[in-house]
């Protein structure tokens, strides 16, 4: 079951922690986005790991999500995804601005990312919120009948003005 969109979407979406409950929703909203999708394990170990693992929420329902994690100075964008009936309504920028917030506010200096020159919306999404591109990794993606490259993306989190003032009274 999917939202209606007969109202603002991206104002009304939730994020929220995922839990393992969640991943009955997520897989199905995987499935229908990926030729190669992630299994049901590997979103339950991002969750068991301590992964940062958010879902977006619109009226009790489980809509997109995305998971990060962090090393050193650096968070890693593992995966974003919104449920395809309620795309092109601000929830996929919104979510990547909340993930992107987050990892800046935690003192991450760096996001980096991997996605796949056939995914033209991902790139203009990260494009358009400062990501640039940095590298390739031959063949790092499934694909048939060839596997696919990923152009690996970055964008340095600039410094939250806010906290430095905290951290300096
Ligand atoms: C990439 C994805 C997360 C974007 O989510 P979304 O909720 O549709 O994104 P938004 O509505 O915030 O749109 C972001 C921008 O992309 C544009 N856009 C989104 N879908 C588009 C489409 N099909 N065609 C053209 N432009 C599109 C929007 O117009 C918006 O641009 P604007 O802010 O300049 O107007 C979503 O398409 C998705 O889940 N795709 C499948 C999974 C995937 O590929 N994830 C990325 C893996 S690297």
């Amino acid at each position: 079951m999917s939202a209606r969109l007969n109202e603002p979407v991206a104002g009304l979406a939730k994020v929220r922690p995922m839990t393992l409950a969640d991943v009955h929703d997520i897989i199905e909203i995987e499935r229908s986005a990926y030729p190669y999708p992630w299994s049901e394990g590997i979103f339950r170990d991002c969750v068991r790991v301590g992964y940062y693992c958010r879902v977006v929420e619109l009226r009790g329902l489980v809509q997109g999500y995305g998971i990060m994690s962090f090393a050193a100075d650096e968070a890693h964008l593992l995966n974003i995804c919104i449920h395809q009936e309620i795309r092109e309504h601000g929830v996929g920028r919104r979510l990547l601005q909340y993930l992107m917030d987050h990892a800046r506010s935690i003192g991450m200096r760096y996001a980096y990312l991997e996605v796949r020159p056939s995914n033209p919306v991902a790139i203009y999404l990260y494009e358009s919120m400062g990501f640039e591109r940095v590298g390739i990794r031959k063949g790092y993606y499934q694909g048939s009948p060839v596997r696919e490259d990923a152009w690996v993306y970055k964008l340095e989190l600039t410094h939250d003005v806010h906290k430095q003032i905290d951290e300096n009274a």
